[in-house]
């Protein structure tokens, strides 16, 4: 079992795992998983999904002890995936995120966690995104960067926001502008509302796990008890 305060991540590359593999890993899912994952129009959306879901469910069972294919979820508010209450294992938490070039799940124990990857070759208008949703303090950062870093710095504070956002589990309808980010040395919330818990307990971490895609991960400290 993980200890207070630990957190695990790994990620894969789904585009490496050949078709035995693969299929290793969607006998691991439950049919309703299954379902989902025959929806993709894409094989490599398909993929990224059975890998991410795979992962998640080893990495459980490295965790909590039951068989990969025993682990049962429940929507919480809002749409984030906890383990189902039947397993007894209320302190076991976990988030995924998958996109075509990598997926990636982190488990913890106690603490909230939200987790998002990304691909670096992403191409949005950065800044009119970043004026429009983002905090201004985060806009005016990212603006007043030569342009050639401003594309890395948004997709750096919209892994981190994705990440904060995810590990509330209120997803984006708390607004994207109502918390901020400074990138220093390390990443670091500035300020958040007060239903996002006190600013210091939250821990941030950023990779760059490929060339090609950047990650964050965002964990709440648990109140103790
Ligand atoms: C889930 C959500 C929070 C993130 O989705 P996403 O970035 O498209 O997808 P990711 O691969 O990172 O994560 C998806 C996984 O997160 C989990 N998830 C779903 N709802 C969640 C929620 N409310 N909170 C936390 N995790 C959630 C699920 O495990 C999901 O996996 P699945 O779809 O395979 O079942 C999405 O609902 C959302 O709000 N997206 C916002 C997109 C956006 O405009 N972001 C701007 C950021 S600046």
């Amino acid at each position: 079992m993980l200890r207070r305060g630990t957190i695990r991540l790994r990620w894969l590359l789904p585009q490496g795992a050949d078709a035995a593999t693969m299929a290793c890993w969607h006998a691991l899912l439950e049919p309703a998983e299954q379902a989902r994952a025959a929806r993709f129009h894409r094989e490599a959306d398909r993929h990224a999904y059975i890998a991410a879901h795979a992962l998640t469910r080893r990495m459980l069972s490295e965790a909590g002890g039951l068989a990969p294919t025993d682990w049962r979820f429940i929507e919480g508010a809002a749409g984030k995936p906890e383990l189902a209450p039947t397993h007894g294992l209320p302190r076991l938490r976990f988030n995924l995120s998958h996109t075509r070039n990598l997926v990636a799940c982190a488990v913890t124990c106690t603490d909230d966690v939200g987790l998002d990857v990304e691909d670096l070759e992403r191409r949005e208008a950065a800044e009119g995104i970043a004026e429009r949703f983002f905090a201004p303090s985060e806009a005016a950062f990212i603006a007043a960067l030569p342009r050639e870093q401003r594309h890395e710095a948004f997709l750096r504070i919209w892994t981190l926001k994705e990440a904060f956002v995810k590990a509330t589990g209120e997803g984006i309808a708390m607004g994207l502008d109502s918390f901020g980010f400074t990138l220093g040395r390390a990443p670091a919330l500035a300020f958040a509302p007060e239903s996002a818990g006190p600013v210091p307990a939250w821990r941030f971490l950023q990779l760059q796990p490929t060339p090609a895609t950047i990650l964050a991960v965002a964990l709440r400290r648990a109140q103790a008890g």
